[in-house]
């Protein structure tokens, strides 16, 4: 039997059965693109965000609904949002990961990385909202296995995740009894765009098409927390669990390299 608190009380709207229209934020490049490609395959009704235009046209051309735009322009898209006329199910994959090597730490750094994260999903959820009450839809987050653990290097990027599933969880409580059901997406290393800059393993690397499957599989199961690849998620949620001098020790072996 699933775990009582991971499942959200599935009706037919959370099910994809029939066309769904769909918001997928951060749809120009990696887990976005591929989720929205293969919605609009399904036969959903797919509005894909972000700003790179000519991803866009791409988008468009392959049958989604594009929207430029600067998810950090809280008016913007607020006025985008509240123009679509039905929303069922929002994915916020939009993000960014810079990572900081110490001692240098900038913190204009550390705010770009925590205002782009933090930002895009909580305008994003703040446009979005009304329309998935509305509907009793589905809202899903991206954080990241990162955050089960402190990897050095990842001060702002772990930082802004972290805030991401605290986000995420409360939501889940407070959303509830408003019919909407909310995901949060806990994914290990997948390779896109953003993990070309990593020059470290990547143990259980996933494709675009992996992510996808395990984020739409979820969905469509109603999971509140969809978390993939296992291999690599259960032993960092598991570390994270123990006592701070164990980790400490990893993190410490792991940030020299060797
Ligand atoms: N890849 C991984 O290993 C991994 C692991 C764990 C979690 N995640 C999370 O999964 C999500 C997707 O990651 P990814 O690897 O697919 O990243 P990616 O390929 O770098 O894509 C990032 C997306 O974010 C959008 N974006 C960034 N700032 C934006 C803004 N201000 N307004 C609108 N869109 C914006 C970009 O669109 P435009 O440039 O067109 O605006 C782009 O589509 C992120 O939240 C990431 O943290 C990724």
């Amino acid at each position: 039997m699933a775990m009582e608190g991971h499942k959200g009380s599935i009706d037919q709207s959370n099910n994809l059965n029939g066309q769904q229209h769909i918001v997928i934020t951060g749809a120009t490049s990696g887990i976005g693109k591929q989720l929205a490609k293969d919605y609009v395959n399904a036969g959903h009704i797919v509005y894909a965000v972000g700003r790179d235009k000519s991803e866009l046209a791409k988008l468009d051309t392959l049958g989604a609904v594009p929207i430029e735009l600067d998810l950090m322009d809280r008016d913007a898209v607020k006025t985008a949002f509240a123009k679509l006329e039905r929303v069922d199910l929002a994915i916020c994959c939009a993000g960014m990961c810079t990572y900081m090597d110490m001692p240098d730490f900038n913190s204009d750094t550390f705010m770009q990385v925590m205002n782009v994260n933090l930002g895009t999903l909580a305008h994003a959820i703040d446009g979005l909202l009304p329309k998935l009450i509305e509907s009793k839809g589905r809202l899903v987050g991206l954080g990241s296995a990162s955050a089960f653990v402190p990897f050095a290097r990842a001060e702002a990027y772990g930082a802004s995740k972290s805030a991401i599933h605290y986000l995420l969880k409360t939501l889940q409580i407070s959303l509830k009894p408003h019919g909407v059901v909310v995901s949060l997406v806990i994914p290990g290393f997948v390779d896109t765009p953003m993990t070309e800059q990593n020059d470290f393993p990547m143990p259980f690397l996933q494709t675009p098409k992996q992510a996808s499957q395990a984020i739409r599989a979820g969905i469509a199961d109603g999971d509140e927390i969809i978390e993939f690849p296992k291999r690599l998620t259960v032993p960092l949620k598991t570390l994270g669990a123990l006592p701070d001098l164990v980790w400490q020790k990893v993190g410490e072996k792991l940030s020299r390299n060797d």
